[in-house]
């Protein structure tokens, strides 16, 4: 039968990512060990898949990874073709509305410029406001924005506060807390019943057990 597939997003994820997966008995030799190889046998009968975070969410919507590790904001961000199993409580950090310090944010008339890598979360939260604003898409660094006079402020995710505090920036006002999440293709969770739960209840045990 072919190997469970499972997209592993790649950096500040990955490293809890594999500790999890030996906590819960799986043989992880080979993401240790891993070079420049993108697809690596985890124990018996799985292969992980490491993936930039939206493409995580791409593989696994199209059904060419069974399951992804991912982001809750790249989930927020992205459409939902997907079943989300699991929060797996690590990655843990924050949407915030963040700009420089001192800055009234919500006075005045005009409409103020948002630099964000997350435009879709961006416009949710000024929509739920009612608040009119110009996104700009910033791949990257988007402190760098207000710094530059790009934008009046961002959303992005804060998770120490260092690279808001080191730039001259401060939260306006949070959104909501995000983590790393389970995800499944529709199709697999029927397909590979069998092997998805298991992978879930073993998932699911160890979370348990922290
Ligand atoms: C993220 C985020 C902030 C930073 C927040 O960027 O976009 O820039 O981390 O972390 P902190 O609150 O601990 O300082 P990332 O490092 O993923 O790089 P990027 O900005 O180039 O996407």
């Amino acid at each position: 039968m072919k190997p469970l597939r499972i997209a592993l997003t790649k950096g500040r994820l990955e490293k809890k990512t594999t500790e999890l997966f030996e906590r819960a008995g799986y043989d992880c030799s080979g993401l240790r060990d891993k070079g420049r190889r993108l697809i690596i046998p985890v124990g018996d009968g799985i292969e992980a898949v490491l993936a930039k975070a939206p493409d995580v969410i791409t593989y696994v919507e199209h059904g060419v990874c069974d399951v992804g590790i991912v982001g809750k904001d790249t989930i927020m961000e992205s459409g939902r073709n997907f079943y989300e199993v699991l929060d797996l409580g690590f990655g843990k950090c924050r949407f915030a509305l963040a700009g420089p310090k001192g800055l009234d944010f919500y006075s005045g008339y005009s409409a103020r410029r948002i630099a964000t890598k997350y435009p879709h979360v961006a416009r949710t939260f000024f929509d739920s406001k009612c608040m009119d604003v110009e996104i700009v898409k910033i791949e990257g660094s988007v402190e760098l924005a207000p710094l530059l006079g790009l934008s009046d402020a961002i959303v992005d995710i804060v998770e120490t506060g260092a690279t808001l505090r080191e730039n001259g920036l401060q939260v306006i006002e949070d959104i909501c807390g995000v983590s790393a999440r389970m995800i499944v293709n529709v199709a697999s969770m029927k397909l590979r019943k069998t092997e998805t739960e298991k992978l879930i209840k073993d998932m699911e045990r160890c979370l348990a057990a922290d």
